[in-house]
């Protein structure tokens, strides 16, 4: 089984990239699943049942979130129908949604988890525990289990990583919209990268306009987020080779910009 995994779309750049490259991504790396980060997908802050439903119709298969789930009000409204849709896991038992699905693909089931950090982010339930316990769950079904851990810490996604070798089959990392350059097979056999990086407008500061955070930086006030509407993109995400017995085998990063065109 094939994964092609997209970090997080963020605003209209975001999903006009997806829109230009995901078809020839697909082509190209012939996926078994399309999996993305749909978190900051509506304007940079969560997502809409509009763009949700575009998504899928674009030939995404998945979407995960992270700490701007809930950022649109109207998830609310279509977030429990949503099933090819997961939230971090392991947010408050009261939080709308769900943390893990299945998705049956050909003759393979694969479990998707979605988890979030606690260090420097919101301080929910614990996410080790609740990966404990919802790999149990998993395991009772599939070898097949894919985690998005969604987490700003580098050493927190590490230690994620770790904790999980050898259950999972693989563990992204995603929300600091940056790529890291350390994916690779853990000993146990679990695919791991501590961030995919982002979708999104390629000239700003993790998809954002810059000139608002630099001022931000520098006088410590208070600025809007500005997403531009048009702009150089860049589309992150990475692709994972997963064998019969749920395995990683192969892991390779995907990073499409004017800097490293896509041919
Ligand atoms: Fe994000
Ligand atoms: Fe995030």
């Amino acid at each position: 089984m094939r994964i092609l995994f997209i970090g997080d779309i963020v605003g209209k750049i975001g999903r006009e990239a997806i829109t230009t490259y995901l078809p020839k991504l697909k082509q190209t790396y012939r996926p078994t699943v399309t999996i993305v980060n749909g978190e900051n997908a509506a304007h940079g802050k969560g997502l809409t049942e509009k763009i949700y439903k575009q998504l899928l119709r674009e030939g995404v298969d998945f979407v995960t979130m992270g700490n701007h789930t809930y950022g649109q009000r109207q998830i609310y409204d279509f977030i429990e129908e949503a099933n090819r849709m997961v939230r971090p896991a392991n947010f408050p038992d009261e939080a709308p949604g769900v943390g893990m699905r299945f998705i049956q693909i050909n003759d393979i089931k694969l479990a998707i988890i979605n988890l979030q950090g606690r260090a420097f982010m919101q301080d929910i339930d614990d996410p080790f525990k609740k990966a404990d316990a919802l790999i149990k769950e998993a395991q009772a079904v599939t070898d097949y289990i894919f985690v998005d851990f969604h987490a700003e810490t580098t050493s927190e996604k590490n230690a994620m990583g770790w904790y999980l070798d050898g259950r999972v089959s693989a563990v992204v990392g995603t929300h600091t919209h940056i790529q890291t350059a350390d994916e690779r097979i853990l000993p146990q056999g679990t695919g791991y990268i501590t961030d995919v990086g982002m979708t999104g407008y390629y000239d700003g500061i993790l998809g954002i306009n810059r000139d608002e955070v630099i001022t931000r930086f520098i006088t410590s006030l208070p600025q809007r987020h500005v997403l531009p509407d048009d702009g150089r993109s860049v589309l992150s995400g990475v692709v994972i080779d997963i064998d019969k017995n749920g395995r990683t085998k192969h892991i390779e990063r995907v990073l499409i910009n004017d800097d490293h065109p896509f041919n």
